[in-house]
């Protein structure tokens, strides 16, 4: 159980108080015992002076009656309780108050020691001289009940105002307490109400200086809790708007990205089918020209023995070459999403080759090809380098006939640094106008007609170089040079760190 802290106030001050009181009391009992000790041996000096010059006279001359009437006239003071007068040879002559002179009382003790206080009363004795010569000696007994009583007095009366005192200090300890817990309670009530989000929660708690300094204190720290909820609720707003709109950013560039996955194969697709008219179209000229000279042939009964078998093995032949073309298609459109490994990069664009050469050829580019002395290796999926290099090769091709170039010229370089691997591919079609070589490699950016282009070929190429080969793909217009002639045209440069 907890105890409050106004009674562990009101305890501890109570305490405090009683050990004080009780010093108090014991240093004047202390003061009591000095002041009597003083009076005690004043009187007693007193009464020594006296009883010695009474007793002087009758002692010399042995008056016995006069000695007992003195000792009879000095018992009657209140404060003496017997005396016994010896002589010289310490025989008792007489005594008042003792019991007779069979036992001499004891000899001195300290009027204030524990047995004085006890039998009430303390012994002495007082030499009574004459010319420096021993008359005889009186003892003395005197009471203490008087000093008892007085200490007692005091004690009874000590306590009695300690007492009042201290019930006195209780109340007032108490109400001012209460008066302080009453202002603590309101605090804890209001940093509760605020703690449980009653922020326009503030305190009255009255005017006195130290209350008031407390209550400006709790009522700007409650201002500036209040103010810290409300900006907090408004960032949490605004995060959370935020977030959404991130969110849906996010969610709307994914489904770009889907899109330009898809529209990329599309294209990929597209250009497949390019490249395979392109490679069909000499071999099937080369049968419709063999099947109608072996028609004409037949007409005219000019057939030959074995023509018929030689021209249907030649057929074959172009067929054969027509069924592996589509083979080769179909298996670089299958191999398209094998695991990554590693992979010779020239390979790679031997592959692009297959696809876009007889492209090429018809449309007579010449390709030049630079290789590099050093095997170089790259990990990866070697298909996706391979469309980078179709993507690069097309555009050069659209380009140079875009641009009726009369000797068309494709160069390709392969070379090795430190730790990356350049491929350089460089052609003479007159570059890219500066205008908009800064975004040839945004999503959707072409210059081409809508059904030869999406722009999205050197989109996907870069970011397929930057993300699955930790890469990079620029592009600068420069000068290149072909049997003695100077041409411009764009060079890509793609960079593979090792
Ligand atoms: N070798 C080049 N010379 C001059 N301009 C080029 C060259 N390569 C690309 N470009 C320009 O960059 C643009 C973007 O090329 P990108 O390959 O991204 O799209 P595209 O070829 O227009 O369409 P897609 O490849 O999607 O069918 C092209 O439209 C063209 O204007
Ligand atoms: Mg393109």
């Amino acid at each position: 159980m907890r105890v409050s802290l106004a009674w562990k106030w009101v305890v501890a001050s109570l305490l405090i108080e009683s050990l004080m009181l009780t010093l108090m009391v014991m240093k004047n009992v202390d003061q009591l015992k000095i002041n009597l000790s003083t009076q005690t041996n004043i009187r007693l000096d007193e009464q020594k002076i006296l009883l010695k010059s009474a007793l002087v006279a009758p002692l010399v001359q042995m008056d016995y009656a006069t000695i007992h009437a003195i000792l009879n006239e000095t018992k009657n003071i209140q404060t003496v309780d017997y005396l016994v007068v010896v002589d010289n040879q310490n025989n008792c002559i007489s005594s008042v108050g003792w019991n007779g002179c069979s036992k001499l009382p004891p000899t001195e003790v300290d009027p204030f020691s524990e047995k004085s206080l006890k039998d009430q009363r303390f012994d002495t004795n007082i030499p009574i001289t004459l010319f420096s010569q021993s008359l005889g000696k009186v003892y003395l007994g005197l009471s203490t009940k008087y000093y008892v009583q007085a200490k007692k007095e005091m004690i009874t009366r000590s306590i009695v105002i300690a007492l009042i005192e201290l019930i006195l200090s209780a109340i007032l300890l108490i109400a001012i307490s209460k008066w302080i817990i009453k202002n603590l309670v309101k605090l804890t009530q209001s940093a509760d109400a605020i703690a449980h989000g009653d922020y326009a929660q503030r305190i009255n708690l009255g005017d006195s200086k130290e209350i008031f300094e407390l209550q400006e204190s709790f009522n700007l720290m409650a201002k500036n809790i209040e103010k810290n909820i409300i900006d907090l609720k408004y960032l949490n707003k605004k995060e959370k708007k935020l977030f959404n709109e991130l969110k849906s950013q996010i969610e709307k560039n994914q489904e770009q990205d889907i899109m330009i996955k898809h529209q990329s194969r599309m294209v990929i697709i597209g250009e497949m089918l390019n490249n395979i008219a392109h490679q069909w179209r000499q071999p099937l000229s080369a049968i419709t020209v063999q099947m109608s000279s072996l028609k004409l042939r037949k007409e005219l009964n000019l057939l030959e023995e074995n023509e018929i078998e030689n021209t249907s093995d030649s057929i074959m032949k172009y067929a054969n070459y027509l069924s592996k073309t589509i083979d080769d298609f179909r298996d670089y459109a299958k191999d398209y999403s094998v695991k990554k490994k590693y992979f010779n990069i020239e390979t790679s664009f031997t592959k692009a080759l297959d696809i876009v050469s007889a492209s090429l050829e018809n449309n007579f580019i010449t390709l030049n090809i630079v290789p590099c002395e050093d095997e170089l290796v790259v990990d990866g999926v070697i298909n996706e380098l391979s469309q980078i290099f179709i993507n690069i090769l097309n555009n050069s091709k659209d380009i140079l006939i875009e641009n009726k170039v009369k000797e068309k010229i494709i160069e390709v370089k392969f070379l090795k640094e430190d730790n990356q691997i350049i491929i350089t591919i460089h052609d003479n079609a007159g570059g890219i106008q500066d205008n908009i070589i800064d975004k040839i490699f945004d999503p959707y950016f072409t210059t081409k007609h809508k059904s030869q282009g999406t722009g999205i070929g050197l989109y996907m190429s870069a970011k397929i170089i930057h993300e699955h080969f930790a890469g990079k793909i620029l592009v600068k217009n420069e000068n290149i040079e072909f049997e003695k002639t100077t041409y411009k045209g764009a060079k890509f440069f793609i960079i593979l760190p090792i």
